[in-house]
């Protein structure tokens, strides 16, 4: 039996996914071939709160994808645990770039520090100070994953090989990197690892729980036990809320204030402090690399579920959805259609 919380939040999932639904702008990412080969219509979304219950809508029972760069929040809080937040920062900045998220010429420009460690070169920057050979590496990989997604997680292996085939931009990033002097290991090695990150295959249910142990300040939902420590988790929500969505950041967190991790693949994992966690995925997206029905699903949960992290309660959320349709004050906040 349901609470009224949990039911609320539930019916408002399902109007957000059944509006999504009604768009079709956007298109799957075809730069990895596998990418290329999925349901576009498939449309997912979980919420996970803090006392561990989980509501779903859409195709979330069958939808299965893989976490692409939502996978880089793991590497990142996984590293803060083991190493510190002055061991990371110091192959890392914590800016948002403004750049797409592939960016090679940011290096060259404004390096040699990649940006932050949520694009690719931060992300590969990051896999270079994995331990030991490729499959040591994945080890980590696949154990930070049991932790933070609550269950173990697949790697596909389809998509790894296609993303290893294709990864012309990411190799000329992690050869930057070693000409900078931020990748001291191998760079077949490193890449090799970034792209089995890439490859975590799930579905959102997995993909809210770790987004809820962000939300709970660092504890697993079910068991309540400690997996990640404040600082990691202040510094992880955080980039999230200022890079997270690469260069269309400043206008989702506008638009939502949820702090969240987009992905090629169409999943955006998203997180709400002390309420839950957030995922949703459909694989059509805009030029930023963000889903376009994930942006229709968080606007909705934001607006109607008072989440915008810059209002106090569920009725203010709805007077901004209100307000902003009458005026429009900033092209993120257009109306909700
Ligand atoms: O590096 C890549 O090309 C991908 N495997 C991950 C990129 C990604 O998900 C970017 N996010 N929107």
């Amino acid at each position: 039996m349901l609470s009224t919380e949990h039911a609320k939040i539930r019916d408002v999932l399902r109007t957000a996914v059944e509006k999504a639904r009604r768009n079709h702008e956007g298109a799957a990412a075809d730069y990895i071939p596998e990418l290329g080969r999925v349901d576009l219509e498939a449309t997912s979304a979980a919420v996970t709160c803090l006392d561990g219950a989980t509501l779903s809508a859409g195709d979330a029972d069958q939808h299965r994808f893989t976490f692409q760069s939502a996978a880089k929040l793991l590497l990142l809080a996984g590293l803060l645990e083991e190493r510190g937040p002055v061991e990371v920062f110091r192959l890392v900045g914590a800016e948002p770039s403004g750049q797409d998220f592939a960016s090679v010429a940011r290096l060259e420009t404004h390096g040699p520090l990649p940006a932050n460690p949520l694009v690719n070169a931060g992300a590969i920057a990051l896999a270079g100070q994995l331990k030991g050979n490729v499959e040591q590496r994945v080890a980590w990989v696949r154990s930070w994953a049991e932790k933070l997604y609550g269950t173990p997680i697949h790697i596909d292996d389809a998509v790894r090989r296609s993303e290893s085939a294709s990864a012309n931009r990411n190799r000329a990033i992690a050869y930057m990197l070693r000409h900078n002097g931020i990748l001291d290991s191998s760079v077949e090695d490193t890449l090799e690892a970034y792209f089995a990150l890439c490859s975590l295959v799930g579905g959102v249910k997995d993909a809210a729980h770790f987004t809820a142990v962000l939300a709970s300040g660092g504890k697993d939902p079910l068991s309540g036990k400690r997996v990640l420590s404040h600082a990691t988790v202040a510094i992880v929500v955080s980039l999230m809320a200022t890079c997270g969505m690469y260069n269309e950041s400043g206008n989702y967190l506008v638009a939502t204030g949820m702090p969240a991790k987009s992905g090629v693949s169409g999943v955006i994992v998203a997180t709400v402090p002390g309420v839950a966690g957030i995922a949703v995925c459909s694989p059509r997206l805009n030029d930023k690399g963000g889903s376009v029905r994930g942006h229709i699903i968080l606007r909705h949960l934001s607006r109607h579920l008072g989440w915008h992290f810059a209002l106090a309660s569920a009725e203010l959320g709805a007077e901004l959805g209100a307000e902003t349709e009458r005026t429009p004050a900033h092209p993120a906040l257009e109306a909700d259609t």
